[in-house]
């Protein structure tokens, strides 16, 4: 089989966000990922605070939606997690579905769960790069 970049170990970093908590649902998302085989490497509740919403959404800071954001994210507790196995970084999002819950597809955790583009219900990293960042800022 070829060694594609999907078929090789890899972590992710997870925020169940808190309108997820709210919902009520994350033990439906951890279910989800077990499924699909992925490992549930560590995993803790906190509520962040302004400094690390800003680190860990740097990449946003000229946007126009930041502020939205950064309220956003810490404006209750969250559930944050690693999670590993093959190609999941990818596997993560496909389970997740599209950025806008309110195109996200049925079947994924936005489409199924989230109410819109800023309460959408889970944060996954999108890269290897930003998943080695975003551990190593929730779990250093
Ligand atoms: P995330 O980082 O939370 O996993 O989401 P993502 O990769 O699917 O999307 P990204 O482009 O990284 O955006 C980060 C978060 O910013 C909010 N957002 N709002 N109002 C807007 O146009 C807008 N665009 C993005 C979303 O809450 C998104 O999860
Ligand atoms: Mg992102």
């Amino acid at each position: 089989m070829l060694n594609t970049n999907d078929d090789s170990f890899e972590r992710s970093l997870i925020i169940i966000k808190p309108d997820g908590v709210k919902k009520k649902i994350v033990g439906e998302i951890i279910s989800r990922f077990e499924k699909k085989d992925l490992t549930i490497e560590k995993l803790k509740m906190i509520k962040i605070d302004r400094k690390l919403a800003c680190k860990n959404y740097q990449e946003h800071k000229n946007k126009s939606f930041f502020n939205m954001l950064i309220e956003y994210i810490t404006s209750g507790p969250v559930v944050v997690m690693v999670i590993s196995g093959k190609g999941a970084i990818a596997r993560a999002r496909e389970l997740m579905g599209a950025t806008d819950s309110k195109k996200a597809k049925g079947g994924t955790i936005r489409g199924d769960f989230g109410a819109d583009i800023t309460a959408n219900v889970i944060h996954g990293s999108d890269s290897a790069e930003s998943a080695k960042r975003e551990i190593e800022l929730f779990f250093n």
